[in-house]
């Protein structure tokens, strides 16, 4: 019995090795890589918020939606960047509210690019 249990465990870490590998391979350098060169508020930050957060976080439904937080208005999206509250929100941090609420988290390129971002000091350009 001792024997199966340890035959089982060595196989299983087997099996584990070869997925762990064939992840690597489907990770490293396959895909676009993320270009976060030349992000800017108009044309990468402002894309990924319509897509993704101005439904429940535009200028009219806020309050309903949004739990108060109007991130179309420019100044309310830069202080919460600039608390940190923004990027632990789409990197689902315990303790904040995983955003974009109720959906899958952003895919890691988009976090990237506000990570990036707010890294150059929230510009509005
Ligand atoms: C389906 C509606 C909905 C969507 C879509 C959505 N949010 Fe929210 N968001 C909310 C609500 C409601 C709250 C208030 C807190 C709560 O109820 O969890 C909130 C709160 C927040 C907060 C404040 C979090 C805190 O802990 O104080 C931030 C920042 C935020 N959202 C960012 C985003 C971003 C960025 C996106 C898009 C990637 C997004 N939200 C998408 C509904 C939404």
């Amino acid at each position: 019995m001792i024997r199966i249990t340890f035959i089982l465990i060595l196989m299983l870490g087997i099996m584990a090795g070869c997925y762990y590998e064939s992840e690597e391979q489907l990770y490293s350098g396959s895909g676009t890589p993320c270009d976060t060169a030349s992000v800017t508020y108009s044309g990468t930050i402002k894309p990924i918020l319509t897509n993704n957060c101005f439904e429940c976080h535009n200028s009219v439904d806020y309050n309903l939606l949004g739990g108060g937080n109007n991130l179309e208005e420019f100044s309310t999206l830069r202080s919460l960047a600039e608390q940190g509250t923004l990027m632990k929100a789409v990197t689902h941090q315990p303790g904040y509210s995983f955003m974009p609420k109720g959906r899958e988290k952003l895919d890691t390129c988009s976090i990237q690019k506000i990570s990036k971002w707010i890294e150059n000091g929230t510009q509005n350009n």
